[in-house]
């Protein structure tokens, strides 16, 4: 087997800072042990998130000096209305600032006080703008994508008979559509087939329930599916997700990602008096509708972007950088969620961290051991994530309990990945030595950005 590398080189380079362990011991406690409350100059390599820090092409910073910053019919608004019908398929866009203001519209827009909302595992912004509509989420994902262990290739489907049985049990009028995510970040990363998708067309069909698609890493999931799914290795990626977006009605987009921009999102519907609502709401909340809380040069460099997420040679290095950095941790015998997703690796901290209960925040522990081991900054995805229950107050006690190292795309090298491996690895052969955390300081919503925490 051949090596290969990245369809790209490197034209211009953002140096970073290396620090001293007691410099990081001191800016975590600042911190409060929250990696989101960490100054971005604190830290060597990061791996908080792949939102909005991808590294744009020179295309795309061309693509930002021809900005048409009209506040009105801006040129840029109409090429990215392009690649959008072009690329997925979707009749109307109303961009946004980024994808939670698309979450917030469409929830508004389509659901009621005491509605259901069907989807393949929660998603932060997308369940808490659910509830804020007055729905109630409820995860109709496969069984698999709640164990780490399982090596299931499509762990991202939906359950048919869980989501029919709620159906029947709610009624299809108090559910006001299905909601789903191309590759579920909270899963690991993991795709949905293609199969599945349909299987899942055909049975809202029958119920006439529209399905509402998170496509903020759909390209990812295409990758997959070509990869994996019998039927699709000789389709293109742009052939893969434009069949996606077929079987679906609307979608939210957080541009920060796939997209490969640093900033921006968009709603897209093809029923026309949705669009029409959403285009008049967009003006109270984000801008009017042809701008949306974005400049005219961030369209068109999201435009750029959305046509260079689905060239294969980029797609293929973007999601293979990810599973060399799972495949090395997988080597070395740390446990992660298997098998490796699109966008990070995830370690499993209840099994790194056996000691711990749920209650001592054994993920948040982990994302603050790794930082203060290398400056390699990471993100809880566990019982701090999953925030608490609106009715009882109680905390959530997701399945999972996890840290991800999410890979921006461009960014990092071959050796950021190792040095990152390394000292995930240095961490685990320590882990006994690990102590919890407990909350001091709780916000109300998504907890997880701005909490502090102190050690047990
Ligand atoms: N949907 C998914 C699947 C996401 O991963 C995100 C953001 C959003 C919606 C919201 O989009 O941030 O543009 O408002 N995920 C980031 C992350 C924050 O780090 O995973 P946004």
């Amino acid at each position: 087997k051949r090596s290969w590398a990245e369809p790209y080189k490197i034209k211009m380079v953002e140096p970073v800072k290396m620090t001293t362990r007691e410099e990081r011991q001191k800016a975590i406690e600042e911190a409060g042990f929250n990696t989101f409350l960490l100054r971005s100059e604190e830290v060597y390599i990061d791996l908080l998130t792949d939102s909005g820090t991808s590294a744009m092409s020179d295309r795309q910073w061309a693509g930002m000096m021809m900005g048409d910053e009209a506040y009105a019919g801006s040129r840029n608004f109409y090429h990215l209305e392009d690649a959008v019908r072009k690329y997925y398929g979707y009749k109307h866009i109303v961009p946004t600032h980024q994808g939670r203001a698309a979450e917030h519209i469409i929830s508004q827009l389509m659901i009621k006080e005491g509605d259901f909302i069907p989807g393949n595992m929660y998603f932060t912004t997308t369940k808490l703008h659910q509830e804020l509509a007055g729905g109630t989420f409820v995860d109709v994902i496969i069984d698999e994508a709640h164990d780490p262990e399982s090596e299931h290739p499509f762990k991202a489907d939906i359950d048919l008979n869980k989501l029919e049985e709620l159906i029947k049990e709610k009624g299809a009028d108090r559910i006001p559509y299905v909601s789903i995510a191309t590759t579920v970040n909270m899963a690991g990363g993991q795709p949905i087939s293609l199969s599945n998708l349909k299987e899942v067309r055909k049975l809202t069909e029958k119920y006439d329930i529209p399905i509402v698609h998170d496509m903020t890493r759909v390209a990812e999931n295409a990758y997959f599916i070509k990869d994996r799914e019998p039927g699709y290795a000789d389709k293109s990626i742009p052939e893969i997700v434009k069949e996606i977006c077929s079987l679906t009605d609307a979608a939210t987009m957080s541009s920060k990602k796939d997209a490969l921009v640093n900033i921006g999102g968009f709603l897209a519907v093809n029923d026309e008096e949705l669009f029409d609502k959403a285009r008049n709401m967009v003006v109270i909340y984000e801008g009017l509708h042809t701008y949306g809380g974005m400049a005219g040069r961030d369209m068109e460099a999201l435009a750029i972007g959305i046509s260079e997420s689905v060239d294969y040679d980029h797609i293929r290095a973007r999601v293979g950088q990810v599973i060399y950095l799972g495949e090395k941790l997988i080597q070395m015998g740390v446990p992660v969620v298997k098998p490796i997703g699109s966008h990070g690796v995830f370690l499993d901290a209840k099994k790194i961290l056996p000691h711990l209960s749920q209650d001592q925040l054994p993920a948040q522990s982990l994302a603050s051991a790794i930082y203060l081991d290398s400056g390699v900054r990471s993100m809880e995805r566990g019982v701090v994530s999953a925030g608490r229950n609106p009715e009882t107050g109680e905390h959530n006690y997701p399945k999972l309990e996890l840290v991800r190292l999410t890979i921006p795309r461009r960014v990092y090298t071959q050796a950021h990945m190792d040095v990152v491996a390394e000292s995930v690895e240095a961490v685990y052969e320590n882990a006994k030595d690990i102590k919890g955390l407990k909350f001091v300081y709780e916000p109300e919503y998504l907890r997880f950005f701005q909490s502090r925490f102190e050690v047990l």
